[in-house]
């Protein structure tokens, strides 16, 4: 079954071709380097973009792969979380298609996609428990299968990458800076007394970041030099060297392990609450990181779990793992019809799919 996946849910737009679980060819164009003017995302810019760009992606697909717009059976569009704007680019798209085509329509739950594109690498093994953790979300699950989602904890502030990229905002790194707090953070050992595990007292599974981001916030603005006078670009990050160079990276390893311990501490508790779990999936743009994925290695083979972890690329927003979901969901039967609605971030995602024809089944 040949899947369409487009995504364009915040700064990333992204189309693929799945052809049977298997990846044909992918296009992405980020707007990195349009937004990191602003510090962040600006969504109105974030929208024209995708607009901009999305069709061409599409066609340059096309060419690369030989596929013909008729041979495509499923159209799986992220249909939300998102920014509202950003979102109805892509659900717009692809209803287009699916009227021009024939084709059939999969809206996918972007935070599902992440989760469920390490199978394009590797099998996924259910049940899991899944760790989502990336700029705009943080959350646990129990999954049961590719379509059962049960939700079991979320950040109740900042998500885990947010914190990151505020706390890069705050040393004048360049947007996104989860990375280089990553990078520096492997040249040096945490101060585990330096930064503050939040909301770890207690039997809950969500979590809550914007209390270690403002810590070492604090911390920074009373020790100013750290912190670069105009926002750095990765060549200034790796052209510092000495003193400076290793307080920073002690700031950076000791925020890292706040952070990366906290989900540990939860992600286990998880596991406590769910009988029969087989694996463990950690995905979004932070399970780049590497000392995330050292602990949840741990966690893993503590608890006699298959460890699935994505490969870099797949960690990021990206196409394929659209198209990967929406195969998985398009194969088994699950489709929805044009009324597809667009769910901005906030909104629980609706289960409002028809299954093999029969709308009510899933309400
Ligand atoms: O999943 P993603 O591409 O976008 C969202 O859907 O949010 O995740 C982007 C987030 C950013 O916050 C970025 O700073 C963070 O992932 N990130 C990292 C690393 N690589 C990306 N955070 C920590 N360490 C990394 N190596
Ligand atoms: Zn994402």
């Amino acid at each position: 079954m040949l899947t369409l996946g487009i995504e364009t849910s915040c700064d990333e737009t992204a189309v693929a071709l799945v052809d049977n679980g298997r990846l044909l060819g992918e296009k992405l164009a980020t707007q990195i380097d349009v937004h990191a003017l602003f510090g962040g995302v600006v969504p109105e810019i974030a929208s024209r973009e995708h607009l901009r760009v999305l069709p061409r992606l599409f066609s340059e697909l096309l060419d690369e792969t030989g596929v013909k717009p008729d041979e495509i059976e499923n159209i799986a569009v992220a249909r939300g979380p998102g920014l509202l704007g950003s979102l109805l680019v892509g659900v717009s798209f692809a209803k287009g298609l699916c009227l021009s085509t024939n084709a059939r329509l999969v809206g996918v739950n972007h935070l599902w996609a992440h989760l469920l594109a390490p199978g394009l690498e590797q099998e996924l093994v259910f049940p899991a428990i899944g760790l989502l953790v990336s700029g705009g979300h943080t959350h646990t699950y129990l999954i049961k299968s590719p379509v059962e989602f049960e939700l079991l904890g979320r950040t109740l502030d900042d998500a885990a990458g947010e914190a990151f990229d505020k706390v890069a905002k705050v040393l004048n790194f360049p947007y996104p800076g989860g990375r280089y707090i990553d990078q520096l953070s492997q040249e040096s050992e945490p101060d585990t007394k330096l930064f503050p595990r939040a909301f770890i007292e207690n039997q809950s599974l969500d979590f809550s970041f914007s209390g270690v981001k403002t810590a070492v916030a604090n911390y920074v603005a009373s020790h100013p030099e750290l912190v670069f006078d105009e926002m750095a670009d990765a060549a200034a990050i790796n052209a510092l060297s000495g003193d400076r160079r290793e307080a920073l990276s002690r700031v950076c390893a000791s925020f890292n392990w706040s952070v990366a311990d906290t989900l540990r501490i939860k992600v286990e508790r998880a596991l406590k609450k769910a009988d029969g779990v087989k694996s463990l999936i950690v995905a979004g743009g932070v399970a780049a990181n590497s000392m995330v994925r050292e602990y949840m290695g741990r966690v893993a083979a503590e608890n006699n779990l298959t460890l699935t972890l994505p490969g870099l690329s797949l960690c990021t927003d990206n196409g394929a793992m659209i198209a990967y979901a929406g195969w998985l969901f398009g194969s088994s039967g699950y489709s929805h019809d044009l009324a597809l609605e667009a769910i901005p971030r906030g909104r629980v995602v609706p289960l409002d799919w028809t299954v093999n024809g029969d709308k009510s089944a899933n309400e």
